[in-house]
């Protein structure tokens, strides 16, 4: 299978194109480099520099395609508050800029990169699809309108899909293959193995007087390399011709901020600094997600999801 993946030198993404050439597929990687880096580059893929809002280069890029992964997004939610009309422009605007020039080329298939901040603050925390959608920040919004458009380009152009709900993204390719790290990282894990290789002096926990039993957040952290898994079950699945989908990936399993702080001092034998600071809004105390229907649909399951195998996969890309 001939397949594009948009933002494939991305974290998430450079597993993804990983996946796809250990299943033999041919991979052409779209990216812009705003926060993908080269060195995410495998050198099999031919790396086609473009941007999302270039309509020519992505006419050009669709040339031969048979599918297309699509993970190119800004995705950091604070900033997408204040900012929302850089996400309306990247999120939406180069998302429908991907699917029109799919729908002139004639490639018939998409597994789009969606979030569980479509679900908001839902009121169970182990969530599955059917819990109905109310994003409570516009980075959330922007992946739940897409999905919405994904059925009408289904509809009307013959596009089918797998949205892809990943609930928290961690870990690192255990065989060291992908090294480049984010910069200025947002996400707990990231910040937490900075504290522990001295680059950053302490974390701060947001919120310890939350209904959880050490009073602090708890996440489902799934593993970089099962959500890839997950992209090439989906291209094979949507190549053979079945019904679109929209899919939470996650291990139903949680983990609190302490949790994730304490093993990571046992695993790196570093001491993590950290002070409570006030909630973060918008920061429900729970989520976790029922992955039965992906099992169900894909077969699809997380393997690669224990909290060691996460911390520790990471602490080899973070350790100096
Ligand atoms: N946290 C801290 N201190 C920090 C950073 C995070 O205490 O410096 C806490 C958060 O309050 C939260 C937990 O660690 O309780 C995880 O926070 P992340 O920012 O790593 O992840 P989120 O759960 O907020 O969100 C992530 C992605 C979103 C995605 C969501 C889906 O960032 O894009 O998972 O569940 F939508």
């Amino acid at each position: 299978m001939n397949v594009l993946i948009v933002g494939g030198a991305g974290y998430i993404g450079a597993h993804v194109v990983k996946a796809c050439l250990s299943a033999g597929m041919t991979v052409s990687v779209f990216d812009n480099l705003s926060t993908g880096k080269k060195v995410n580059l495998f050198p099999q893929v031919r790396f086609i520099p473009g941007d999302i809002l270039d309509t020519k280069a992505l006419d050009a890029a669709m040339q031969g395609q048979q599918a297309v992964v699509h993970l190119a997004a800004k995705k950091a939610v604070g900033e997408s508050m204040e900012n929302p009309e850089k996400y309306a422009v990247n999120n939406i605007t180069g998302t429908l800029n991907v699917l029109n020039a799919m729908g002139k080329a004639g490639v018939r298939h998409i597994v789009f990169s969606s979030s569980a901040a479509v679900y908001g603050i839902p009121h169970i925390p182990e969530i599955d699809e059917t819990v109905p959608t109310n994003p409570i920040n516009f980075y959330g919004f922007t992946k739940r309108e897409i999905e919405r458009f994904l059925v009408w380009y289904e509809r009307l152009r013959g596009i089918t899909f797998v949205a892809l709900r990943y609930f928290n993204a961690v870990g690192y390719d255990a065989e060291g293959d992908i090294r480049g790290l984010e910069s200025h990282p947002q996400n707990l894990l990231p910040i937490v193995m900075e504290v522990a290789n001295g680059t950053r002096q302490e974390l701060s926990i947001f919120g310890h007087d939350y209904p959880t039993p050490d009073g602090t957040c708890i996440r489902d952290y799934v593993h970089v390399t099962d959500l890839a898994i997950a992209h090439v079950q989906a291209l094979t699945y949507l190549a053979s011709g079945k019904a679109s989908q929209i899919l939470n990936l996650g291990t139903g399993k949680g983990h609190s901020v302490l949790d994730i702080v304490r093993r990571t001092e046992t695993l790196t034998k570093q001491p993590i600094r950290y002070v409570f600071a006030p909630r973060r809004h918008g920061d429900p105390a729970e989520l976790r997600a029922s992955a039965a229907k992906a099992k169900e649909v894909l077969g699809w399951q997380a393997i690669h999801s224990d909290l060691d195998t996460i911390i520790l996969t990471t602490w080899a890309r973070y350790q100096r």
